[in-house]
């Protein structure tokens, strides 16, 4: 099986964190990676995963704050536009029958939101993990499945974003 986590960071969520089927991708180069990409748009091929996981940023951070430091700031608006840009990347990279876990936390956008913003992808089943008082947060783990085709992942990409992504015909060696 091919699996992407296109939000590796330091993979602590991984029982084990040279998984041999696993492909590691993260924005960030300090992480060491097995490839530096944006997940808004992905150096590989169309068809090539079977599994996705991804654990995007959630938390909005104000230019001062100390999660910019090392994130960048981000406002609602670019959690927004990353989920959608992602979801249609994912779309394109992945086999007809992938499926996606998806990990959440609602501190500054509900869940809901996220799994509408995420088009060619339906939710299975999941549940929250986790809530924080302090902050009036939960974090949830969804499963998603691949949509049959009902429209190609260029079109997807269209409807969505209004455009391609400009990796539709890069062809790499994964
Ligand atoms: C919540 S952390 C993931 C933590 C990780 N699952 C773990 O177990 O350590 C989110 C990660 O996504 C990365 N990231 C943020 N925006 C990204 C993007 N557009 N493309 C790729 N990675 C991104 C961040 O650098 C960060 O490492």
């Amino acid at each position: 099986m091919r699996i992407l986590d296109c939000s590796a960071g330091h993979r602590a969520i991984w029982f084990n964190r040279l998984h041999p089927e696993a492909v590691y991708v993260d924005i960030r180069e300090e992480t060491s990676p097995s490839v530096v990409a944006d997940t808004k748009a992905l150096p590989f091929r169309e068809g090539v995963f079977e599994m996705v996981v991804w654990d995007p940023p959630h938390v909005v951070n104000g230019p001062e704050s100390r999660m910019a430091e090392y994130y960048g700031a981000q406002r609602a608006e670019d959690i927004r536009r990353m989920i959608k840009g992602t979801a249609v990347e994912l779309y394109r990279v992945t086999t007809e029958n992938a499926v996606l876990a998806l990990k959440w936390n609602d501190h500054d956008v509900r869940l809901e939101r996220i799994l509408k913003l995420m088009e060619g992808w339906s939710p299975l089943f999941g549940h929250r993990v986790a809530s924080r008082m302090k902050h009036r947060s939960s974090t949830y783990w969804v499963m998603l499945k691949k949509r049959a085709p009902g429209y190609s992942s260029k079109q997807l990409a269209f409807k969505m974003l209004g455009q391609g992504t400009g990796f539709e015909s890069a062809k790499p060696d994964w």
